[in-house]
């Protein structure tokens, strides 16, 4: 099952994309992990799990007491010693919701470049991460936040693709080039573009002309249902109809595009 992180700038669809993916390989009858690691969270709400579930969630990274008894230093603390390999394995099932075959779990603020700080949370949110990609045969899904310097090389290495999210405009395009070349110099070879918040083929042609060389999986229009949908705390997957064919669509694509690797 492929395991897929889901970027882009701000605001351009990234939980919403990701929120329509997991239904459809869900609805396929896959084991489906979604991974929010936004330190906002918001995927629980997209995917439109009820309150009751999800009022239990909380981010790992924000765990101070599990990160204490399983690195052996507490979170925010440098320089002494931690085991920078903590078991991790037990955490997915014990921390996350189920709903409708998806499991849902919050990582939080999480810092998996190279540069970023060597302290006990960072350590085991990377080892967490690596545990996800590396031993779940589940179909995952990471809801990214904005850009991709969050992202480990070795981290990086592990996923089977990257999808950036755009919408048909210089700067959000401009963003999707940057983490391009960004998800590239880190390792990252099988990197798509899904273009959201279509108006019409014009759009659609916007994109194709001004993609940062990446090949494209497909498209979503703009529409209104997806933001009553939100408002509302349906997922677009069940509210929008024209959003669930477009996001089977790009699911085909892609899985033509892994098949022929
Ligand atoms: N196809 C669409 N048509 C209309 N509205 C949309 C569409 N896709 C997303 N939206 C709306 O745009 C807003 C941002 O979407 P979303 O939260 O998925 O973006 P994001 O990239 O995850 O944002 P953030 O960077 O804050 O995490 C939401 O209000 C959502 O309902
Ligand atoms: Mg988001």
């Amino acid at each position: 099952m492929p395991k897929i992180a889901v970027t882009g700038k701000g605001g351009v669809g990234k939980t919403t994309l990701a929120s329509l993916l997991a239904y459809v390989y869900a609805e396929r009858g896959a084991n489906v992990l979604a991974i929010d690691v936004d330190p906002s969270p918001c995927l629980a709400d997209a995917l439109g799990f009820p309150k009751e579930l999800t009022a239990e969630l909380r981010p790992i990274a924000e765990m101070d007491e599990l990160i204490y008894e399983r690195t052996g230093a507490k979170p925010g603390t440098t320089g002494g010693y931690f085991k920078l390999n903590p078991r991790v394995d037990d955490l997915p099932d014990r921390f996350s919701v189920l709903h409708r075959g998806i499991r849902l779990l919050e990582l939080g603020a999480v810092e998996l470049g190279g540069s970023g700080c060597i302290c006990p949370e960072s350590a085991m949110l990377k080892t967490l991460i690596t545990h996800l990609l590396v031993y779940r045969d589940d179909f995952l899904i990471m809801d990214m936040y904005a850009g991709v310097e969050h992202l480990g090389r070795a981290t990086a290495g592990m996923v089977d693709a990257m999808i950036v999210v755009a919408e048909p405009g210089r700067r959000s395009l401009g963003t999707a080039e940057q983490i391009a070349r960004l998800a590239h110099d880190i390792g990252i070879r099988d990197l798509y573009l899904v273009g959201n918040k279509m108006r019409n083929e014009a759009d659609v042609a916007f994109l194709h002309a001004h993609s940062p060389g990446l090949p494209i999986l497909g498209t979503l229009p703009v529409t209104a249902a997806a933001v009553e949908a939100d408002l509302s705390g349906v997922p677009a997957y069940d509210a929008v109809p024209q959003l669930q064919a477009a996001a089977r669509e790009i699911v085909a694509e892609l899985d033509r595009l892994l098949e022929k690797e």
